[in-house]
């Protein structure tokens, strides 16, 4: 069995706010309750006179500079107003539902493990929650509709909420907090909490506030919360895979991208933390984690004063920077390696890198390594050099192309994958041509297409013009999607003949007799549910089960998935003989 050879032409400011009626508290205020929050005003009245007495300026500067390594196990100590039960989660039990990317999966796992710690509840019945956490995204108007189109249907729900039960309590977390702040709790006065990307550990203390009737929010950001010692609960104990948040915010100021505004400057994990968690879900036997970032390739730790005589890395040839270069620190090279010594059955992945800072280090690696899939997601977002520039993203499409020739050359067989943006300000009916023909000339195995969608505070806001009409992005995205289709199954199409190495994930969402799982290049792979010979065990015959490794003879491919029929149940390791 031999691997196919594939065709080859050639990614503060800040403020803390604890909202309370100025009726009742005499506390500066732009809002005041609702009568609903009035009929709380026993346990109101208690908790006001308390926070008369507190908490101070300082208490809040305090809370704000959150150490990275603090005990993870026990509840906090209270603020001088509320006393360790009402910081307690008293069994109360949460509902978290996710939006927009895999960094808020993330999140979401991080603000359940510290709830958890605090002593609530999870449940995935939204009938029988007491509190709800949205955490909500903001890259494009239409992600923020949906929450807002969300909390008329929660609003719904908390009226009808039966009196005998503790009032229901909403919170909005993540970028949506971060980006419109106060704007949501005066727009939708049945929110109680808001708490942006970098406030999680103060979410017991927010929803401690929120159970007395105030709406409670804190929208700090950090330079250096990257939650290093929160160990994100899993949310399906069967899954096979895992994402590992190695960095958090991003310094490159795109001019389309509200994500520096939202998620704020960007900052490292220190290598040893990131280690660890990897460890820890190769012992629950987890088969594939993906390191996660908004720019994994400009990682840098530099938490030990030691990491920063390391070597600096150069930009990739015809790159440059928004930022002046930083110097020092361990670098992303240095982490896949070591993550990838950790279990040689776990399969690495990372996202998203920026085409600017890909190092010969780092594709060698790629290239090398069994372990580290050969998928790179490459974010081009125009072919067009005239957009790219306005776009500021730090090259032009002939050093992308470039890139792309020279990352194919290091790794035969790479899988692409990339992010396009239709209509940006001022895009000509030619720019978007050579979009299209760079989709053509790439011929991405897999991509993410989006209309523009104008935010506010980005660079793009205050100083172009959102000047393409609608009709026209959907119809140049409508084009692009088109011509990435055909692209994409001409690349899927040189897989057939070819045996490829699965990771099982269960059963097919489309039929019950089918398994699916994913090739080396992320890609779905279909295959009837059969039994099979096992290479470890000569002679024993077996099913796959979720987190298995099985060979798969690819026999037809489609834009966006391989169907096959299986082989036998390998090892990561042995696959390896076959390539
Ligand atoms: N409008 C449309 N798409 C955007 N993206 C980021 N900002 C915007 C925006 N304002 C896309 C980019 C990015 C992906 C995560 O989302 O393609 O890579
Ligand atoms: Fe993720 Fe970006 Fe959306 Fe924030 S704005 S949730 S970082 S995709």
């Amino acid at each position: 069995m031999q691997r196919c050879q594939r065709w080859r032409p050639l990614a503060s400011v800040s403020w803390v706010l604890l909202r309370t009626c100025r009726a009742h508290s005499g506390l500066p205020s732009t809002a005041c309750s609702s009568p609903e929050r009035q009929q709380e005003a026993g346990v109101w009245k208690d908790f006001n006179s308390r926070l008369a007495t507190g908490p101070t300026f300082q208490h809040f500067l305090r809370n704000a500079s959150v150490p990275q390594e603090k005990p993870s196990s026990e509840v906090d100590d209270p603020p001088p107003y509320l006393t360790v039960d009402e910081l307690s989660g008293r069994q109360r039990k949460v509902y978290l539902e996710t939006y927009g990317c895999q960094m808020n999966v993330n999140d979401t796992e991080i603000a359940w493990s510290i709830l958890q710690k605090s002593g609530y509840l999870r449940t995935s019945n939204l009938q029988e929650a007491d509190v709800i956490l949205l955490v909500t995204c903001s890259i494009r108007e239409k992600a923020e509709q949906t929450i807002w189109n969300r909390l008329q249907q929660l609003k719904v729900l908390k009226s009808k909420r039966l009196r005998s039960r503790v009032p229901l309590r909403i919170g909005i977390l993540g970028c949506m907090a971060e980006r419109l702040k106060e704007e949501i709790l005066s727009r939708e006065k049945m929110v109680d909490v808001l708490a942006g990307p970098d406030a999680y550990r103060d979410l017991p203390r927010l929803l401690a506030v929120a159970e007395s009737g105030q709406q409670a929010a804190n929208v700090l950001l950090s330079l250096d919360e990257t939650y290093a010692d929160v160990m994100p609960v899993q949310t399906s104990p069967s899954a096979t895979s895992a994402f590992v948040s190695i960095m958090r915010g991003c310094d490159n100021m795109c001019s389309y991208c509200i994500v520096p505004f939202t998620r704020g400057r960007e900052r490292s994990r220190p290598v040893a933390s990131i280690l660890e968690e990897v460890r820890k879900l190769s012992e629950q036997g987890l088969k594939e984690v993906t390191l996660l970032g908004q720019n994994v390739n400009s990682f840098r730790d530099t938490s030990e004063v030691q990491f920063n005589n390391a070597v600096s890395t150069n930009l990739s040839r015809g790159f440059s920077s928004n930022y002046k270069t930083k110097q020092g620190g361990l670098r992303f090279a240095h982490l896949l390696d070591q993550v990838s010594r950790i279990d040689p059955e776990m399969r690495i992945r990372f996202t998203s890198p920026h085409p600017k800072d890909f190092p010969d280090e780092v594709l060698q690696l790629i290239h090398e390594r069994d372990n580290i899939c050969k998928q790179i997601h490459l974010p081009a977002q125009s072919g067009s050099s005239r957009v790219l520039e306005a776009m500021q993203r730090g090259y032009s499409r002939e050093a992308y192309v470039e890139l792309v020739h020279h990352i194919r050359e290091s790794i035969p067989d790479v899988s692409l994958s990339s992010d396009f943006i239709a209509g940006f300000c001022g895009e000509t009916e030619e720019d978007h041509f050579q979009t299209m023909s760079l989709l053509q000339e790439v011929q991405y195995n897999m991509g993410f297409l989006f209309a523009y969608s104008m935010r506010q505070k980005t660079r793009a806001y205050h100083r172009l013009k959102d000047d393409i009409p609608e009709e026209v992005k959907l119809r140049r995205l409508e084009e692009l999607i088109t011509v990435f289709r055909e692209e994409a199954t001409k690349a899927n199409k040189t897989f057939v003949g070819c045996t490829q190495l699965v990771l099982v994930e269960g059963l097919s969402k489309r039929s019950a007799t089918d398994l699916c799982g994913r090739n080396d290049g992320n890609l779905k792979v279909i295959f009837p549910d059969a039994e099979m010979e096992d290479v470890t065990n000569s002679g024993l015959r077996v099913r796959a089960q979720p987190g298995d490794y099985v060979l798969v003879k690819i026999t037809s491919a489609s834009s966006q998935t391989l169907k096959g029929h299986v082989l036998c149940r390998t090892t990561l390791k042995d696959s390896s003989t076959y390539y």
